[in-house]
């Protein structure tokens, strides 16, 4: 079979992470979807820089809407982010009958109920593992893997920007902006870093986590935000003292018959709790479920990579289920002739 065709819209960190771990991993991952995926088209306003980054073999346009028009194209993987630009062509992407792939956390924290209806009513899918918690397979466990559960609370470190910044000023005694200048080098924080530290971008993977959790709307407007940009060194300090650490926390609770509690805030969390314990971008989500109890999901957050992982499962997620194969639509066993690897199982 013919391998499916992508287009790219945005091409930064995530994008070419994304570009990069399915050139070197293109085996792996075609045996894994049962079909080649191969992204044919980037577009990008930097085209130079684009085309540097993917080489002479993909076509690279300045002109998103050139990708939409391809009838080639499957998939579209939207990575520029932002509720602008990227909302309109989320939504020609769906009208014009194209899957799409998303690691947009503030587009869909706050127009998912628009772009879910449209993609409903096209009969195309919108995947969006990277929204939250970067390499975590969060979105998965919460609809897969916990599917059985009524879940009563999630809390996590979502926002691998503040973790950072709140980890060096504790260990390096460095101040705030410092750190924060450092965390936008190294590709953590967002373009703008304000929904970073005052909480939104947490609050953005929150309510997304709160709407699959209870199969609610998304509701960011509701959820209570507070950042880190009022703690200083001391405040962090003192509660080490205390034994505690400073965590920024997303968390929401299902209150019977009330409704769903939504916050992210600066949390005192006792120092030998595991949570206490994630540093710099790592992220960590604390899931309870009435029937699983308690679970907990570590990771890397943010960067190239590993949000290029969580990209790529949902490409792969989605040639799955676009595929008329159902034997790659579940975890299975059984190989196609010829796909077996010959590696040895070696006797303990
Ligand atoms: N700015 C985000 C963070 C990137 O720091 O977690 C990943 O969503």
């Amino acid at each position: 079979m013919k391998a499916i065709q992508v287009g790219l819209l945005g091409i930064g960190t995530v994008g070419s992470g994304t570009f990069n771990v399915l050139q070197r991993n293109q085996e792996e991952i075609k045996r894994r979807a049962g079909r080649g995926i191969e992204i044919t088209m980037v577009a990008d306003l930097d085209t130079e820089r684009a085309q540097q980054i993917v080489g002479s073999g993909v076509k690279v346009v300045g002109d998103a809407r050139e990708v939409l028009a391809n009838p080639d194209i499957e998939i579209v993987i939207e990575l520029i982010g932002g509720y602008g630009i990227a909302r309109t062509l989320v939504m020609e992407a769906i009208a014009a009958g194209k899957h799409v792939v998303t690691a947009n956390k503030a587009l869909l924290a706050v127009h998912g109920t628009q772009i879910f209806q449209a993609a409903h009513d096209k009969g195309v899918m919108v995947a969006f593992e990277a929204a939250v918690a970067g390499g975590i397979p969060i979105i998965k466990a919460l609809r897969e893997g916990l599917t059985a559960n009524r879940i009563q609370w999630i809390a996590g470190i979502i926002n691998g920007t503040t973790n950072f910044i709140l980890s060096e000023m504790r260990d390096k005694g460095l101040d705030f902006d410092v750190v924060l200048k450092e965390a936008q080098a190294l590709g953590y924080a967002e373009a703008d870093p304000t929904f970073d530290i005052e909480g939104v971008d947490a609050a953005h993977k929150a309510t997304i986590m709160s709407a699959i959790a209870y199969g609610i709307p998304v509701q960011f407007d509701k959820a209570y935000v507070e950042g880190i940009t009022k703690l200083s060194a001391t405040d962090i300090r003192y509660a080490e003292q205390l034994g505690y650490r400073i965590k920024l926390l997303g968390i929401t609770k299902r209150r019977e018959g009330e409704g769903v509690e939504l916050r992210v805030h600066p949390t005192l969390v006792p120092a030998k709790r595991l949570i206490a314990n994630v540093e710099g971008a790592m992220n960590a989500v604390v899931v309870n479920g009435d029937a699983v109890g308690t679970t907990l999901y570590y990771g890397k957050g943010a960067g190239s990579e590993p949000t290029a992982s969580a990209v790529i499962a949902d490409l792969v997620d989605v040639t799955r289920l676009a595929t008329s194969d159902p034997q790659h639509r579940v975890p299975h066993l059984a190989f196609q002739p010829g796909q077996m690897r010959d590696v040895s199982v070696l006797p303990m």
